[in-house]
Parts: structure tokens; C-alpha cells; sequence
């Protein structure tokens, strides 16, 4: 059967074969930076639910699961920085090590506005775990602890990546096609 959203993709960037070996990766990774220690995992909504899915169960140190959904300001393809929180974690992070699940750092200017906000709460330890970096957009000094893949300054989607709204159920990483 067609993959009705395959004509909007110009190129596959990461096939699903490629996540499924890194994202294994970076949970050997994680699970020994954080062995003996109980983490919280905070997944990101919605962009983060495929890569957070996959490297909780990569992960083999204790952790406990929290969810924060932000929206930014700004259009389909760029932010503006300027975060609203939509829904909080449910638990108090003071005192715990906690771990950030994100799909992609852009510019940077989403995470840096809420790590700046979490740091207020005085967790143990923040770090952040992104699936893609995209190090030429950075418009401020931040840069994830653990990175899936560097990729070039193009607009991807799938595996948690939207245009608007749409694409997050494709399960590779793939250009967008532009619009003409
Ligand atoms: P930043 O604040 O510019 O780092 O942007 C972060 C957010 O912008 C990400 O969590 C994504 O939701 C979105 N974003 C940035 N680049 C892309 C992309 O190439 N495809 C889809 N969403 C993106
Ligand atoms: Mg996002």
C-alpha cells in the first residue's frame, strides 16, 4: 500500500534501521552516566514521544517517567523562543536528576528558556538528550549532553517531527519536500 505522506519527503535522512542502532546507543550511554542513580525522564510533547519511547526502554538504570508539553511562539518552521507552558510535570524535580528528552535542538532558544525555567527548581542534575542536533541554526550558547545525530540546516520530519501538526507517525527522519 502507498505511504500517502512519501510525496512530501524529498530524501529518507536517518532510516528507521539507523535510530533503532543509535537510539540503542546513547541508552548504553545513559544507563551507565546514570548508573546507581534514579532519574526522571521528561519527555518533551509532542515532538519527543517516538525518541522517548524508544530510549526509555533502552535505558537500564532506574527511572521514573514525566511529561511537559510547551508551545513557542512562532510559525511551522521557526521559533521565537518565547515558551508557554501547556502542561507541567506532574512531580516535584528538587533534589532529582532529571533528563530532558527533546526531538531536535533548532536554534536552541525552546530549550534554553525551559532549562533556565527547570533550574529554578534546583533538580540534582539537568541534562538534556536530543535525537537531532542542528549545530549551524544555534542562536544562543547551548548544546545537548546527548546527541542521536548532527544533521545539515534543512527541515526534517517523522519520528516525532511535525509539519504542521502532521508527519510525527512516519518512522524515519526525512526532508520536508518544499512548497512550491
Ligand atoms: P528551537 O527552539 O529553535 O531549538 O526549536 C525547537 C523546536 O522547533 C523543536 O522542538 C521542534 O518542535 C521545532 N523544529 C526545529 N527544527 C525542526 C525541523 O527541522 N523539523 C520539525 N520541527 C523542527
Ligand atoms: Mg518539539
Amino acid at each position: 500500500m502507498i505511504n500517502e505522506m512519501e510525496k512530501d519527503v524529498s530524501r529518507v535522512l536517518i532510516s528507521e534501521e539507523e535510530i533503532k542502532k543509535r537510539v540503542k546507543e546513547m541508552g548504553a550511554q545513559i544507563s551507565e552516566d546514570y548508573a546507581g542513580k534514579d532519574v526522571i525522564i521528561v519527555c518533551i510533547l509532542k515532538g519527543a514521544v517516538q525518541f522517548f519511547s524508544d530510549l526509555s526502554r533502552a535505558l537500564t538504570c532506574h527511572c521514573e517517567m514525566d511529561f511537559m508539553s510547551i508551545s513557542s511562539y512562532g510559525n511551522a518552521m521557526r521559533t521565537s523562543g518565547i515558551v508557554r507552558i501547556s502542561k507541567d510535570l506532574d512531580n516535584s524535580i528538587t533534589n532529582r536528576h532529571v533528563l530532558i528528552i527533546e526531538d531536535i535542538m533548532d536554534s536552541g532558544l525552546t530549550l534554553n528558556h525551559l532549562t533556565n525555567i527547570l533550574k529554578t527548581r534546583q533538580p540534582a542534575s539537568l541534562r538534556i538528550a536530543c535525537l537531532l542536533d542542528k549545530p549551524e541554526r544555534r542562536e544562543c550558547a547551548i548544546s545537548p549532553d546527548y546527541v542521536g545525530f548532527v544533521i545539515p540546516n534543512e527541515f526534517v520530519i517523522g519520528y516525532g517531527l511535525d509539519y504542521m501538526g502532521h508527519f510525527r507517525n512516519l518512522p524515519y527522519v526525512g526532508v520536508k519536500k518544499t512548497d512550491q
